[in-house]
């Protein structure tokens, strides 16, 4: 069902509400805080307000698009998923907080998290539609990878806040095996078994790597920790185990991919190690590889959207898992660390191996989300041209020219759709 030309216009005046206001972050400790004392009205105030506005920032920067972006079909689908939750979320803007009301929104809040599932590919595929059918010059590349940074980021936060919301008050508890079910506040694990969840992102990704490769590197765990918090476990932290999994899963598909590439047919192949790493300020995992590293011309594209040395996965397989293939492992894996104030490095040497490090706050009221702000500034960005460099370096703008052209081959079949699906 479309929407009239009359409720569009009512809902276009409300983005314009709601989107004056700012997102308000909130760090990990809030949100248990929040999931232990707060009540479901509370929630319900709160998120009625918050989701709109979180919506209603990323909109107005839908908006600002690029037009031939805007008019192809699967972006225009994504618009349209966008505008119908935010319209049913402020239905809720005056309603009183009763039992029914309150059981109202949060079956709201399912449909709405539903509606939204495929939202990763689809705004990829759009991205490929507008390739395939256009020239796009750099100031639209470099747009859109702003772009695209800010809008899964929001993704990530609207998520994460409807998560909370419906597991703490719809019944549905996380996952969690039996006994560790107390543990968790939503989908926060207050003692985060680091260790576990290596081994967990290991053993899945080593089973695609014996797929493809019928063999795969072995893994090595070390541990390390400031001195000044020897008496503490290095080993737990309070943190989100679905990001932390999905992060360590996609480095680790890369890092089996490099092995296995770089030392061919041989028998033995050098493990990949990590290192948990505990300071006063962040927790730190290091995976190695020796996979023999990354020409420092591409280390600037491996960020970017759909940038992959992978050959594109077959579309016969559409229901398989590949194990490289769509270039959004690495720069959706870096969303989610910076998500709660961490980051995610690579550090490669050709020849050699890479070094991959996932930041993460040490203290969980330091873990603020961050999120983008729509204000001036944004749509600055989207209106001025790139500055054009003042070295005399031609070297970026050849590996520019292969960048889209790995990108023009790239399609999104199903098992893309799958594997981004699982991943937000
Ligand atoms: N540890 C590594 N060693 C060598 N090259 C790497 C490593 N990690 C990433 N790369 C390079 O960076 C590219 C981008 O990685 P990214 O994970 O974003 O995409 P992908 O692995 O190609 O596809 P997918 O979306 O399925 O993860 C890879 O194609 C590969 O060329
Ligand atoms: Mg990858």
């Amino acid at each position: 069902m479309r929407l009239t030309a009359r409720k569009l216009q009512s809902i276009s005046k409300m983005l314009d509400f709601y989107s004056q206001f700012n997102p308000s972050p909130l760090s990990i400790k809030k949100f248990i805080d929040f999931g232990l004392n707060a009540s479901e009205q509370k929630s319900f105030v709160f998120l009625r307000k918050e989701l709109p506005v979180r919506l209603a920032n990323i909109m107005k920067e839908i908006a600002l698009l690029p037009e031939n972006l805007l008019r192809m079909p699967s972006v225009t689908a994504v618009n349209d998923w966008y505008m119908r939750s935010f319209q049913e979320i402020i239905e809720f803007e005056k309603r009183e907080a009763s039992d029914k009301t309150l059981e109202h929104f949060c079956s709201e809040l399912v449909k709405i998290r539903n509606r939204h599932t495929d939202v990763v590919e689809t705004m990829a595929q759009g991205v490929l539609e507008l390739k395939e059918s256009h020239d796009v010059d750099h100031h639209t590349e470099h747009s859109i990878q702003y772009f695209l940074d800010r809008f899964y980021m929001s993704r990530i936060s609207i998520r994460m806040l409807i998560n909370q919301h419906t597991l703490l008050f719809g019944g549905q508890l996380e996952s969690a095996p039996g006994p560790n079910q107390s543990k968790y506040i939503g989908c926060i694990d207050t003692q985060c078994d680091i260790v576990s969840v290596i081994k967990d992102a290991y053993e899945n990704a080593r089973f695609l790597c014996d797929q493809y490769y019928l063999a795969s590197p072995d893994l090595i765990i070390n541990e390390s920790q400031h001195k000044q918090l020897e008496d503490e476990s290095c080993l737990n932290i309070v943190y989100v185990p679905s990001h932390l999994y999905h992060m360590l899963f996609e480095l680790f598909k890369n890092s089996m991919r490099a092995v296995m590439e770089y030392h061919g047919s041989q028998d033995n192949y050098p493990p990949i190690s990590i290192t948990i790493a505990r300071g006063k300020e962040d927790i730190c995992l290091k995976m190695s590889d020796k996979g023999g590293g990354i020409g420092r011309s591409t280390t600037d594209h491996l960020f970017k959207y759909m940038y992959s040395t992978a050959p594109q996965p077959s579309k016969s397989d559409a229901h398989t898992v590949p194990l490289a293939g769509y270039g959004y492992g690495l720069p959706i894996s870096r969303l989610y660390a910076r998500y709660f104030h961490g980051d995610l490095i690579l550090l490669s040497c050709e020849g050699d191996g890479t070094d991959a490090v996932i930041y993460m706050k040490a203290l969980s009221n330091e873990a603020n989300e961050l999120l983008p702000i729509f204000n001036k500034t944004t749509s600055k960005f989207y209106r001025t041209v790139v500055q054009t460099g003042d070295w005399s370096n031609q070297a970026t703008n050849i590996g520019d020219r292969q960048l889209s052209q790995n990108i023009k081959k790239h399609q999104l079949p199903q098992s893309c759709q799958e594997s981004m699906t699982n991943a937000l």
